[in-house]
């Protein structure tokens, strides 16, 4: 679901706010030659997810959903030197391609690209004693978004940033869809979230290139 004025309003924005960079720019490319699907955050989306990790000084970012590697880019452009991003990818294709796009952003002393399940992963990231992370982008299969903000908090200490991306889904999310896996896992999370007391949350919609969908921001408060 896409506007024609969502999109010009979105190409204004990013040509003069979020332009592409080589890098940014072969990493789509890279990806679309591949065969991935073209669900990437938008420019304009990326340089936000950018903003909020350079405002919150963050160190130690986890991202759960690489695809080819843009919002992974974006993010990892907002940390320092020393800084340390693990993406998680279930897709061997993707992980691949976003290695390569990692690797030509200058990123790959800074990003680890791991492969498997999240729901795998993530326990085994526990057991190395990894994290807190200061921010957590949640990005992956939607049927388990509650499961992945529960990780997330796990991983987290008191002022980590979780986003959750695709949380509106054309509108579809205010209403239950029993028989869609991804809205279930996105409202049990939006519940999770409304009822967990170390969290403080918003959730906003949004419109552009990608369509008409939203994402919830929370701060770990405890
Ligand atoms: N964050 C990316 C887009 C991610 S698209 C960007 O904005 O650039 C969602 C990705 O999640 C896909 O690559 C898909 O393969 C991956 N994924 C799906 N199920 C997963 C799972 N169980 N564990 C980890 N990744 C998963
Ligand atoms: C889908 C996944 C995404 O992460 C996204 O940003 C858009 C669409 C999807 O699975 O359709
Ligand atoms: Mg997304």
């Amino acid at each position: 679901m896409t506007n024609d004025q969502w999109t010009s309003v979105d190409r204004y924005f990013t040509d003069l706010l979020a332009p592409a960079d080589e890098a940014l720019a072969a990493a789509l490319a890279d990806s679309k030659a591949a065969g991935l699907p073209e669900i990437a955050v938008a420019p304009n989306q990326g340089k936000l997810l950018n903003l909020l990790a350079t405002m919150l000084g963050a160190r130690t970012i986890l991202e759960i959903g690489t695809l080819g590697g843009y919002s992974t880019i974006w993010l990892a452009r907002a940390l320092p030197a020393d800084g340390r991003l693990i993406t998680l990818e279930y897709n061997p294709a993707h992980a691949d391609v976003a290695r390569a796009n990692i690797a030509r952003a200058g990123l790959d002393k800074i990003v680890e690209v791991r492969t498997g399940a999240a729901l795998d992963t993530l326990p085994q990231l526990e057991a190395e004693g990894a994290g807190p992370f200061d921010l957590v982008f949640i990005d992956a299969d939607k049927a388990n978004n509650a499961h992945y903000v529960s990780w997330a908090l796990k991983l987290s200490r008191p002022g980590t940033l979780i986003i959750v991306d695709n949380v509106v889904r054309g509108g579809k999310v205010a209403v239950a869809h029993p028989d869609d896996p991804a809205i279930t896992g996105t409202r049990e999370m939006i519940e999770l979230v409304s009822r967990e007391p170390r969290l403080d949350a918003t959730a906003v919609q949004t419109v552009g290139t990608k369509g008409y969908d939203g994402l919830l921001v929370a701060r770990v408060v405890g």
